[in-house]
Parts: structure tokens; C-alpha cells; sequence
């Protein structure tokens, strides 16, 4: 038997026992004829102590860092106990030693201050995983996944598993392909999601449906994406909007409870998507801190709808009336304007000030500057253009950011182009939220964004494309918009007046601390309504028959209405681990240029492969 025990298990209660341990070395200390390795293995730590009597086998056969070694003795008290440790009371009097493996000098040190940078940390991956922060990001991820599968499972969805060699599924990315040998010149594509092999199965009659599964898009990594991810990706058939909401908030707070002990208990907050662009500038606020935007002018088209909420609410118009006509052609001419109040930084120096200008400036930003206004802790203003605003003005604008007399707020204003400013003055949002310290890693505040735009109008293509994907449904009311129209439009100036600018989706996403934590849809499950779909993104009958006639074709046995969503796993799980960035809680992800560092790939095959493949490679950079 190699081991009686793991490493993370003794106690004072085991003082006395006989036991054997195998493990990795973390750290050998030499104190005169008596030595301590502390041993490690996935459990935790172990310190075992070698008396005089091994010191003779130890010299013959010194252990090294990592080493697998195996060792019998008895479990004492420690003379100095370490209450850091959970085996910190107790040590192994070592009586038998062996090596089972020797190891070379890791790259970088085993622990979590670990002296590897990423390069070599991906590289080495096998040996990054070693250490206790990684793991503990892997078992993280078990733990959310056991949750989920727990709570799925009582609520009768069935794990069914979906191909990964199949046709493109639009979900917005490339696909990545997978050339068929047997049927030469031809390709699969790996799926971006299973969405229409769920929905094939709810046609099927699978009326709950679930599955964690691994997803492949080619597209620009970021820190919250990598080309293959995983999705908890859900069907379910007879319901609207209202149950999937309430099926999946009960999810994740049981992933909360059960992963992490918390009790969310509030009600979780929904918005509509326009709503989170007026008052956040994007569609994932981060609302675990107000500062929301003051819009003093802007071209953002509100639906009526939205429009009497806003108005409503805060008697803003945007339509400028409070900065128009000053003579600051800045503001002047800017199609909109936008402002926040940072409360506490009224007393901001020059310095300070500077250094903001220089962040909205910065290319990722884009600004060409920024416009400041104090509020004096004595009800008095101070600004950098306090000679274009009265005292009046200045004050009215910070009314409009909601700043109140006493906050000391710095209240920021951005100009320009409505699309970049009121992206900038999201980012600066989260910017200044982050360096007052209300972004914190240990508070989780939920959020439904509700009522997405059905289209996107893509200017370059001249065409309309599905903001989520195109099997998602109108809005019930917005059904007829889409029966009743033509979806061709010549002219893309004309695209703003289009109906169908005003669909709205049965979509929600469901954010997580300004992250998108998953989204889905109510679907289109009529023939009709789902040609009428793809023609208005400008596919010919002929064409949406050859991508998916498999899918029309379902829809004509019965098909029932539906619905899902999918979260993605990665993100879920990095942010309950008090990240964003997902790559730390993959076993074995890929870096920045999506390339798999440890193994080398992507790689080139040999001609041998490619000609079985029917495949001839030209102007390819670097294969010989
Ligand atoms: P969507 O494209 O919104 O929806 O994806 C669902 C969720 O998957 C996660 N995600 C990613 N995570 C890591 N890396 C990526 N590259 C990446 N892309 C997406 C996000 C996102 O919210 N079929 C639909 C779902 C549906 O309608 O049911 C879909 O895939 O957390």
C-alpha cells in the first residue's frame, strides 16, 4: 500500500499511529543531525521529521524538491505547532524512506508566491497545477459544476450529450473547422454553442435539457474569454420568459450557498437594456456601486416606453438644454454629453486632475479630454468652464448626476460621438469605481438585463444582423413588426428609421458584478416566423434552407415552444474566486494569441496528412 493517509488528514487525535504517506517534497530543512521535509500532495501539507537514525540514508540518497517519496513512522506532537497548517499540531517521526521518483529543479518554485511568470507557468502547466492557489481554483470549478448538476438534476433536466462535428451555428465568432478526410473539400465546424441541437431536442420532447459542454469561437481573447470555453447551456419547453428567470436564479443561488456559503437573498435587480445603457453606458452594469450617468445630451434613441421611464423618473431630457448655447463649442457641437459625479474628490488637485484627463485620452478611451466640475463642500462650484456656466448652470448639471450638496463630488463630463462617449464614460464608471473601492471582490450583486434589441444594424455589410442569435424570438408584441415588413434596406442612412430598430427580443442576460454571466432566449418555434428571421438578416429562401432546412424542417412536426439560456462555467467560476480573468481556473488553457503553450499547438501537419486531407496550403507564413 502506498499511503495509509494523505497528506491533509492527520490530526492529534492520530498521535501514536502507525502510518505510511507518499507525496511531493515542498521544502528539506537541515538542523544539525535532525531534518524537516515538509511533504505535500493535493490534500495539504505534512511535516515530517527525520531523526538521527535516517540521517545516514538521507545523505546516500538526498531528497530534492518535488520528489516522490514515501514514508512510514509514527504520528507525535509537534514541539512548535503551526496553526496555519490543518496538520499543524502533529509530524511524522520518519522510521522507512524511499524514493518512488526523483525531479529535476522545477522552473519556478511550488507555492503560491511563486517566482514563475505566465509564459513559463503555461508551459510548465502540469507543474503550475501543483500549486495549492491553482488548485484550489480547479477544485473550485468541481465544486460549482457538482452544484449545478445537483440542482438540474432535482429540477428534472437530463444531462444529453450534443456532436461536436456538425455545421456552423451562428453565435457571432468564426468557427473554428475541422477538415473531413471521407468527404474530401469538406469541413466541419466545431459548434460556438449546441443552440440548435437543444432546440432539436426540444422538438424531441426533452423538455429539460442540460448539459456542460465545452464551446469553440474563434475570436479576440480578452481576460473573460478563451477560443474553447465551457457553457452550463439549458432548454426547456412550455415556458415564457418569467419561469426561466426564476429556474435560473434559483440555480445560482444554490451554486452560492452550496460553493461559497452565501445567502443571496435579495431579489435580484432587472433592468431593461436600455435602462442599462442610459444610466451605465453598457449592457452588463456593474451596480454593486451607483455614480450612474447623467445624460445632458445625447443621441441615444429611447423607445417611448423607456423614455416616459426616464422621464419619469428624473425629469431628464437629453436633449441639452442645460449646456446648449454657452458658447463652449465643445459641448456645443458634441452629438452627446455625458456626466458622473465621483463623490469625496471634489478637493482634487491639478495633478490629479491631469492624470484623468491622460486615462480618457488613452487610446483604449478615446477621448479628446474631459470637462470637470467641483462641488465645494460649502454649496459653492469650481470648474474648467466656469466661464461659459453661471453658478446656476453648474449647479443644475450636477443635479443632474444626482450628486447631492454635501457629497464633495467631482463631477466628470465627457463629449463627442454618442457610441465612443458613452462607452468611454462606462469605462471611466468602472474606472473610478475601482480606484474609490466600491468594486469589492467579496460582494456578488446579480442582475437581469431584460428587452435587448432583436437587430444590430452592422454598417459595413449594409445589413442587419441578429444581436443574439437568430433563433431568438421578438418580444410578443413586436411579432407583427417583423411579419408585416420588408426586411431589405438599400439605404443604411435610413436604417435609424426602420421598424425594425424598434424589436425588442425575448433575450435576457444575466450579470454577475458587471461581468455577462450567461444570456439566453425565448425561441422561435413557427416555420414562418423563423424564415422571416433569416430573411430579414438577408438570407435567401435557398440559403436558410441549405444552413438549417434541418431546423425549418423540425419546426414543422410540432415543434413546442420554447426557451434557455447558457452560462459560461469559466467566468462563474472565476469571479466566485475573486477573479475575472478565466485562464487560472482552466486545468489547461490557451494564452492571448489562443495558442497552447505546454504543447506547442496549434502546429503544422505533415504533407502526408494534408494531401489525405485533399488540402494544399499557400501563402502560409512560416510552414515549409
Ligand atoms: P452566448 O453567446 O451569450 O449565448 O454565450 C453564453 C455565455 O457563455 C460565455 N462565453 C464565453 N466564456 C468564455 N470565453 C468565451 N469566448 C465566451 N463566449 C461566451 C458567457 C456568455 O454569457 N447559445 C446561446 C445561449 C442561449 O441562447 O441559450 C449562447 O451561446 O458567459
Amino acid at each position: 500500500m502506498y499511503r495509509t493517509h494523505t497528506c491533509g488528514e492527520l490530526r492529534k487525535e492520530q498521535i501514536g499511529l502507525s502510518v505510511t504517506l507518499a507525496g511531493w517534497v515542498q521544502t528539506v530543512r537541515k538542523f544539525g543531525s535532525i531534518t524537516f521535509i515538509d511533504l505535500r500532495d493535493r490534500y495539504g501539507i505534512t511535516q515530517l521529521l527525520f531523526g538521527e537514525e535516517l540521517n545516514k540514508e538521507l545523505v546516500e540518497n538526498p531528497p530534492g524538491r518535488e520528489f516522490v517519496i514515501q514514508v512510514k513512522g509514527v504520528v507525535a506532537e509537534r514541539a512548535s505547532k503551526n496553526p496555519q497548517l490543518a496538520t499543524g499540531d502533529i509530524e511524522i517521526k520518519v522510521t522507512h524512506y524511499t524514493i518512488l521518483n526523483a525531479s529535476i529543479t522545477p522552473p519556478f518554485t511550488i507555492q503560491d508566491d511563486t517566482d514563475g511568470g505566465d509564459d513559463l507557468r503555461m508551459k510548465y502547466r502540469y507543474l503550475d497545477l501543483r500549486r495549492p492557489a491553482i488548485r484550489r481554483n480547479v477544485e473550485l470549478r468541481y465544486a460549482v459544476g457538482r452544484a449545478v448538476r445537483d440542482y438540474l438534476h432535482q429540477h428534472q433536466f437530463m444531462d444529453i450529450e450534443t456532436p461536436f462535428l456538425i455545421k456552423s451555428t451562428p453565435e457571432g465568432a468564426r468557427d473554428f473547422v475541422v477538415p473531413s478526410r471521407m468527404n474530401p473539400g469538406q469541413f466541419y465546424a466545431l459548434p460556438q454553442s449546441p443552440q440548435t441541437f437543444k432546440q432539436l431536442l426540444m422538438v424531441s420532447g426533452y423538455d429539460r435539457y442540460y448539459q456542460i459542454v465545452k464551446c469553440f469561437r474563434d475570436e479576440d481573447l480578452r481576460a473573460d474569454r478563451q477560443p474553447e470555453f465551457t457553457q452550463i447551456d439549458c432548454e426547456m419547453s412550455f415556458v415564457e420568459q418569467e419561469d426561466i428567470l426564476k429556474m435560473f436564479e434559483g440555480m445560482v443561488k444554490y451554486v452560492f450557498k452550496t460553493v461559497k456559503n452565501i445567502d443571496y437573498t435579495d431579489t435580484i435587480a432587472r433592468m431593461t437594456w436600455e435602462q442599462a445603457m442610459w444610466q451605465y453606458g453598457n449592457d452588463k452594469p456593474d451596480i454593486r456601486f451607483g455614480m450612474t450617468i447623467g445624460n445632458l445630451k445625447s443621441a441615444f434613441r429611447l423607445s417611448a416606453d423607456a423614455a416616459a421611464w426616464m422621464g419619469g423618473k428624473s425629469g431628464i431630457v437629453a436633449t441639452g438644454e442645460l449646456i446648449n448655447g454657452a458658447g463652449f463649442g465643445v459641448f456645443d457641437n458634441a452629438e452627446t454629453v455625458l456626466a458622473i459625479a465621483v463623490p469625496g474628490c471634489s478637493e482634487y488637485t491639478r495633478k490629479q486632475t491631469d492624470e484623468l484627463t491622460d486615462w480618457v485620452k488613452r487610446p483604449q478611451i478615446g477621448m479628446q479630454g474631459l470637462v470637470y466640475i467641483k462641488c465645494n463642500a460649502d454649496g459653492t462650484f469650481k470648474s474648467s468652464v466656469d466661464k461659459f456656466y453661471s453658478e446656476e448652470k453648474l449647479k443644475a448639471i450636477a443635479g443632474a448626476t444626482g450628486a447631492k450638496p454635501g457629497d464633495r463630488s467631482l463631477i466628470i463630463l465627457l463629449a463627442g460621438r454618442e457610441e465612443r462617449t458613452r462607452k468611454a464614460m462606462s469605462e471611466l464608471r468602472l474606472e473610478m469605481g475601482k480606484r474609490l473601492g466600491f468594486r469589492k471582490e467579496n460582494e456578488f450583486k446579480l442582475l437581469w438585463v431584460l428587452d435587448f434589441p432583436l437587430f444590430e444594424y452592422a454598417e459595413d455589410d449594409n445589413r442587419w444582423v441578429a444581436r443574439h442569435h437568430p433563433f431568438t424570438s421578438p418580444k410578443p408584441s413586436d411579432i407583427g413588426i417583423m411579419i408585416n415588413n420588408n426586411p431589405v434596406i438599400e439605404n443604411a442612412e435610413k436604417y435609424l428609421e426602420h421598424p425594425y430598430n424598434d424589436i425588442k427580443a425575448n433575450a435576457y442576460d444575466l450579470i454577475l458584478n458587471g461581468n455577462e454571466l450567461g444570456g439566453g432566449s425565448i425561441r422561435i418555434y413557427q416555420r414562418e416566423l423563423q424564415e422571416k428571421m433569416f430573411a430579414a438578416l438577408g438570407m435567401s429562401p435557398e440559403e436558410s434552407m441549405h444552413k438549417f432546412g434541418f431546423l425549418l424542417g423540425a419546426f414543422e412536426y410540432g415543434a413546442p415552444p420554447h426557451g434557455g439560456l447558457a452560462f459560461g462555467l469559466d467566468r462563474m467560476v472565476a469571479i466566485l474566486g475573486g477573479s475575472e480573468s478565466i485562464r487560472d481556473f482552466i486545468a489547461f488553457p490557451k494564452n492571448n494569441s489562443g495558442r497552447d503553450v505546454m504543447l506547442d499547438a496549434p502546429g503544422t501537419i505533415d504533407e502526408r496528412q494534408l494531401e489525405e486531407l485533399a488540402i494544399k496550403l499557400t501563402n502560409v507564413g512560416g510552414v515549409s
